[in-house]
């Protein structure tokens, strides 16, 4: 069957995330049959490089052997039991290992099965924690631009309108704080000066502030300096608030080390692990969090303080099992050494487009890197033309408004990078020409 055919079939009864299911009128869906390192194939045997990593997930490329065999194996093993009550090797060995990777002060592994419903879990321990110590802290705190997944918590601690807006009368209660505007000591700390007033007027209504360390994802890939990061922990000690840590987009090495935190030197009260952490194969998400937290719902049943959420899916073997092995694909082939030398050859391709005249600013954190072209109209869909043009030519770039971003899966060479920014670079310049 060809792509047209899959796409009729899909269409009539598939409604996809994120997008406006009329556009598909006369933009075509590309059905793919299967998926290789950064190579996704189409019906048709069409190729495209994967330069965003399929949401951000993927890390040691699709259908990757070593992965696929761990699951296997899994599945004909356990492939899932109740986390209640019950418990298994790959959730325990998993546990293990991430409280071992995770900085100091990270003891305990709560276990989800996506990103948001690891932000749901992290709001609410950390609401729970001041209530079961007789405090009533119902407001969180979070960065501007911030994007922490989609469902009502996350949404509301979010600050992409495009996403929030709708729901507003829904939302639970959350005050934001500038994010620095770039990676400037000056900005840096009039952001920090923001937070520091803020945290003094209302310390005592706040449960948590919450951040993507380093790099605001879906907020366009806005980057931050790692001293916002520490002296944010400072604070936040400081005023007796928690720190959650989102690393569901910037863990797994996304920014040059393990997790963006170790570039503070910070331990944040909860970190929320996903994406990455099975490699891109099955939805899986943690909340880690401190033996303090932890014990502070430690105690008889009849005093009713216990963290009583589930989701029927949680600890899924099958994807701790996708879990342990590409943890022990980061032990085994010297993952973060071997991305310093691919982040080095996109920082040299990155330069180049500063010489365009519709790029307004170029930005990279270890293996993101992005490009912001000028504030093109949102209905001129600039970024959308971008899409297209990748795809016509073999690379896949899915551009969040005006930016332009690279997050391919680790496993990309050489020529694979020069291809994707140099498909990204023509499709920026023709852009500019139209002008
Ligand atoms: C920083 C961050 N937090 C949370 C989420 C939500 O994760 P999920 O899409 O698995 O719900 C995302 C997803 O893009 C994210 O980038």
């Amino acid at each position: 069957m060809t792509n047209a055919q899959w796409m009729e079939r899909d269409l009539a009864y598939l409604w996809h995330p994120c997008t406006q299911m009329k556009d598909h009128e006369r933009l075509p869906l590309i059905p793919i049959r299967r998926a290789e390192g950064v190579w996704l194939y189409d019906m048709e045997g069409r190729r495209y490089l994967d330069a965003i990593s399929s949401w951000w997930v993927n890390l040691f490329g699709h259908a990757n052997p070593r992965i696929a065999r761990a699951i296997s194996r899994q599945a004909r093993e356990l492939e899932h039991v109740l986390l209640a009550g019950f418990t298994h090797a790959p959730a325990v060995e998993l546990s293990e290992k991430l409280t071992a990777l995770t900085p100091e002060g990270l003891e305990k592994v709560f276990f989800a099965d996506n990103g948001s419903s690891a932000i749901e879990v992290a709001l609410k321990m950390s609401y729970h924690y001041h209530r079961n110590r007789g405090e009533e802290r119902s407001l969180f705190l979070s960065l501007s631009n911030s994007y922490h997944g989609e469902t009502l918590g996350a949404l509301s601690v979010g600050d992409v309108a495009l996403y929030k807006e709708t729901y507003e009368p829904l939302l639970i209660r959350n005050i934001q704080t500038p994010v620095p505007a770039d990676g400037s000591p000056e900005a840096t700390a009039s952001a920090l000066e923001a937070l520091e007033k803020l945290l003094e007027e209302r310390e005592n209504e706040i449960a948590a502030m919450i951040v993507e360390p380093l790099v605001q994802g879906a907020g366009g890939m806005h980057m931050y300096a790692p001293d916002y990061l520490r002296e944010a922990r400072r604070l936040t000690r400081l005023h007796g608030i928690h720190l959650i840590a989102d690393e569901i987009m910037t863990g797994f090495g996304r920014t040059g080390t393990m997790f963006a935190c170790e570039q503070a030197g910070i331990s944040p009260d909860f970190m929320a692990l996903s994406k990455g952490l099975t490699g891109g194969f099955l939805p899986l998400s943690v909340v880690m969090t401190t033996d303090e937290v932890y014990s502070a719902f430690y105690c008889d049943y009849s005093e009713y303080k216990a963290f009583l959420h589930s989701h029927s899916y949680t600890g899924n073997p099958l994807a701790c099992a996708a879990a342990l092995a590409t943890l022990e694909i980061f032990e085994s082939e010297n993952i973060l050494e071997r991305n310093r030398k691919k982040s080095a050859q996109i920082a040299k391709n990155l330069e180049s487009f500063r010489q365009l005249n519709n790029v307004k600013t170029v930005r990279q954190t270890g293996m993101i890197a992005a490009v912001e072209m000028i504030d093109y109209p949102a209905e001129e869909r600039r970024g959308l033309q971008v899409y297209r043009y990748g795809l016509e030519r073999e690379v896949l770039l899915r551009p969040l408004g005006n930016v332009i971003y690279f997050m391919p899966p680790y496993v990309i060479n050489e020529n694979e990078i020069e291809m994707m920014m140099g498909v990204a670079y023509e499709g920026i310049k023709k852009l500019e020409t139209r002008d």
